[in-house]
C-alpha cells in the first residue's frame, strides 16, 4: 500500500495500463490532465478514481502538489510537460521516447539536475522476465565475451493516430525500445551508426517506417537492427527477435519464447561440439509498466535511482537521433548523448 500521490498527464491508449498499476499500488491520483478533458473524465470514471479532470497542468500541479507526475502524452509534448512538472518540484516518470529531439532531451536532463528532481523514462520492455533472463545469461559469461547483437522486428501495425504522420515512426516511437534493449542485453554503449530509413511501397504511413541500422558499440561489439511496422505476415514479437553471439556461444530469443542458447563444448572438429545452455526465466515481482512504477515508488521511499533514470536513458535516445541523422546524411555518424 503506497501513501504517495500523483498527477497523470495524457489519458490516451497507454494510460489504461498505467491506471491499472496505479490502482494496484494504491497511489492516490489527484488529477488527470488531458488537452481533451473528456478523455481524462472517461479514465477517471473507468477506474473509479477520486481525481479531478482538467486541461490545465500548471493549475493542477499548484493545487495538488503531487509527489510525482506521470507523463503519458505524445512524444512532442514530453519536454513541455516534464519540464513544467520538474519546475514545480515534482519527480517525473515519463513514457518513451524521452523527447522528439536531442536538444529538448538534453534540456530535460539539465533541468532534472538543476531542480534536484528525478526524471525517469519508462522502458517497459527492460522489465520483462524473458528479457531479464537473456540479459542475465549474457552477463553470466556462458557464451564468453559478446561480439555481435542482432535484432529483427517486423510487424504490420495499423495504428491510426500520431504515428501515421511522424517522419520516423519506427525509429522514434518503436526502435527506441530495441535500441535500449541492445544496451540492456549487452551492457555496451553506442559509438557510431550507419542507418538507412525507408518507406516501403504500399506503406500506410507518411514517414519512413522501415530501417536497417548498423551500430558500432563499445568494446568492438556490432549491433545490427532491421525493422518495419509495415510488414504484413510472419510477424516477429513486439520485443523483436534477438541473437547474441559471444566468442564461446550464442543466445537466441524469438517470438516471445523463453531464451535458448548453445555454448562450445570441446576444442576439436570443423564444427566444434556444442552443448545446450540452461537459461532459467525466474518470475519478476512485477513486470513492464507496473515494475517501472514500483521503481519510482522505491525511489520515493529509499532514494534508490531507477535503472532508466534520464542520464542513462538519454544514451538510448541518442541512438535514435543518430540513426535518423545517418539516414538523412547517407553516412556513418557518431552517437553523442551529451
Ligand atoms: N510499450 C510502450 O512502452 C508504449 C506503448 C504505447 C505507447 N507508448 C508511449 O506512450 C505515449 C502516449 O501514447 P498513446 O498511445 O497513449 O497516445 P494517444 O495519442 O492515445 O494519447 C495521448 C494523449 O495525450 C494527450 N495530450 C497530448 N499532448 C498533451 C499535452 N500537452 N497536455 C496534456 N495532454 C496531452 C492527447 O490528447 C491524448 O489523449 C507515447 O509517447 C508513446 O510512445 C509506449
Amino acid at each position: 500500500m503506497s501513501s504517495y500521490c500523483c498527477v497523470v498527464v495524457g489519458a490516451g491508449g497507454i494510460s489504461q495500463v498505467w491506471f491499472k498499476a496505479l490502482v494496484q499500488e494504491s497511489v492516490a491520483v489527484k488529477a488527470v490532465v488531458d488537452l481533451q478533458v473528456e478523455a481524462a473524465r472517461r479514465r477517471i470514471q473507468e477506474f473509479n478514481l477520486e481525481a479531478e479532470p482538467s486541461d490545465n497542468l500548471k493549475a493542477m500541479l499548484k493545487k495538488h502538489r503531487p509527489d510525482f507526475v506521470l507523463d503519458l502524452t505524445v512524444p512532442e509534448a514530453h519536454a513541455a510537460v516534464t519540464c513544467a512538472a520538474l519546475r514545480m518540484g515534482c519527480h517525473v516518470i515519463g513514457e518513451k521516447p524521452m523527447a522528439s529531439d536531442m536538444t529538448a532531451a538534453r534540456r530535460m536532463v539539465k533541468l532534472a539536475e538543476k531542480t534536484g528532481r528525478l526524471y525517469m523514462v519508462s522502458q517497459s520492455r527492460r522489465r520483462e522476465a524473458r528479457n531479464e533472463a537473456l540479459r542475465s545469461a549474457a552477463a553470466s559469461g556462458a557464451i564468453g565475451r559478446l561480439t555481435t547483437v542482432n535484432c529483427d522486428f517486423y510487424i504490420g501495425a495499423h495504428f491510426g493516430g500520431f504515428r501515421d504522420t511522424m517522419a520516423s515512426p519506427l525509429i522514434l516511437d518503436m526502435a527506441i525500445h530495441h535500441f535500449d534493449l541492445a544496451r540492456f542485453f549487452s551492457g555496451a554503449d553506442p559509438v557510431a551508426v550507419y542507418a538507412r530509413e525507408f518507406n516501403p511501397r504500399g506503406s500506410w504511413y507518411r514517414g519512413d517506417v522501415a530501417a536497417t541500422c548498423v551500430f558500432e558499440m563499445s568494446d568492438g561489439l556490432v549491433f545490427t537492427y532491421r525493422g518495419s511496422w509495415c510488414a504484413e505476415g510472419c510477424p516477429t514479437s513486439w520485443n523483436g527477435d534477438w541473437r547474441l553471439i559471444g566468442d564461446k556461444g550464442t543466445l537466441i530469443c524469438e517470438r516471445d519464447q523463453p531464451p535458448r542458447g548453445q555454448g562450445v563444448n570441446g576444442t576439436e572438429g570443423f564444427i566444434r561440439p556444442l552443448k545446450d545452455l540452461d537459461i532459467p526465466v525466474p518470475p519478476l515481482p512485477a513486470e513492464g509498466y507496473h515494475a517501472g512504477l514500483r521503481e519510482m515508488l522505491e525511489f520515493l521511499k529509499t532514494g534508490q535511482k531507477p535503472q532508466t533514470e534520464c542520464h542513462d536513458n538519454i544514451r538510448s535516445l541518442a541512438m535514435v537521433f543518430a540513426a535518423i541523422e545517418s539516414s538523412r546524411k547517407g553516412r556513418r555518424v557518431p552517437v553523442r548523448s551529451i
